[in-house]
């Protein structure tokens, strides 16, 4: 009856959509903070994914919404809702993936440290149950200012005896594909082939593009590799006075998250070929967090690619000796904060 009652074409388009109502691979991702302005969206891209089985929404309110919406499309992963802290730990239990864009961003005048008093209580009662429920999975913070919420993260995860170094992730993603896009306008270059790795950490001066590092190389006059840097660095705050009041980047956010999502689940999946830049507890410079190329695997930060720090420019090296104070100031100031608890 079905048959004779569809065209060909609608029928054929429906047995790809049900084909695909299998997933691929049975992974499952919660997000933390899913009713937001990137979480909505972020949501919406990791639902697209045909290597998750289940996506955990969590919020503080609004989600249930959220997640009827979701639901409705017919791609493989069944969305679950969970609202508020006593729903929090189901929310987590047997998940491989936590994406955290829970907090309150920047608004015009405001730096991320500016965030600090609010977002590091939020992502340190976040992280507790994420110790407590899914201590294996791979955590991806996006909360600002990630410079001190990931070694916030890490603190809590020793206290609980569950820290994983190579498994906690500050997601800089953004300033990637933010460098990418700057840098394929500017010298006329197809995008999909542009890849500026981005290291240092994810505030202001700690942004620090390795534009000599572009693949494939370009050619920049010392103006233009200023602007860009510069670009690079304030793109953010662009973002911020574009919205006037309205918040901080969520759509670009969301993009750059869903990539980083699906990068670790191929990696977890057993794809040998899989590298992106995060900010993790590192050994590549004396400074203890540090944003730089990893190779993911299934374990998470398999190797570290310490030859993107190898022969910088002199104006990288400056960009280098610059950032480190202020990156030091932020990770101390996280560390600070867990240990001052009561
Ligand atoms: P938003 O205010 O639109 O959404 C935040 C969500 O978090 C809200 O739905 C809120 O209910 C929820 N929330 C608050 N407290 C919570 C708690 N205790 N548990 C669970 N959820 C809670 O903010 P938006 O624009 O989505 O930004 C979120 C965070 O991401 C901000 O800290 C922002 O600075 C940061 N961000 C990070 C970027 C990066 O590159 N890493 C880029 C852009 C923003």
């Amino acid at each position: 009856v079905l048959r004779q009652s569809v065209k060909p074409n609608a029928l054929k388009q429906n047995q790809r959509s049900w084909s695909f109502l299998q997933p691929q691979a049975s992974y499952k991702v919660t997000i933390l903070g899913a009713a937001g302005g990137i979480g909505q969206p972020l949501a919406l891209l990791v639902k697209m994914s045909p290597l998750i089985s289940a996506l955990h929404l969590y919020d503080i309110a609004n989600v249930k919404g959220v997640a009827a919406d979701l639901s409705h499309c017919n791609t493989p992963s069944q969305v679950l809702d969970f609202t508020g802290a006593s729903e929090l730990a189901d929310s987590l239990k047997g998940v491989d993936v936590v994406v955290i864009p829970a907090g309150v961003p920047r608004k015009p005048g405001m730096t991320r440290d500016d965030l600090f008093n609010i977002n590091a209580s939020i992502v340190k009662t976040l992280i507790e149950a994420v110790a407590d429920n899914c201590p294996d999975a791979f955590i991806q913070i996006i909360s600002n200012p990630v410079n001190s919420t990931v070694p916030i993260a890490a603190e809590v995860l020793k206290q609980k005896g569950v820290y994983d170094p190579k498994k906690l992730f500050g997601v800089t993603t953004l300033d990637v594909v933010r460098a990418n896009t700057f840098v394929a306008q500017k010298k006329n270059l197809k995008l999909i082939d542009v890849d500026v790795p981005v290291v240092g950490g994810h505030a202001g001066i700690t942004i620090l593009p390795l534009l000599s590092k572009t693949k494939p190389s370009v050619s920049l006059s010392d103006e233009e590799l200023q602007e860009l840097t510069m670009r690079i660095q304030n793109a953010g705050t662009e973002v911020v006075e574009a919205k006037v009041g309205a918040g901080s980047a969520t759509l670009s956010m969301a993009y750059a998250a869903a990539r980083f999502v699906e990068s670790s689940l191929r990696a977890l999946d057993g794809d040998g070929d899989v590298y992106e830049c995060c900010y993790i507890q590192s050994e590549l410079t004396e400074i203890p967090f540090f944003a730089s190329r990893v190779k993911l695997g299934r374990k998470g930060v398999e190797a570290v690619i310490s030859s993107d720090l190898q022969g910088l420019t002199e104006y990288e090296e400056k960009a280098l000796g610059a950032l480190k104070p202020e990156l030091k100031a932020s990770i101390e100031k996280g560390i600070d904060f867990v240990h001052k608890q009561p």
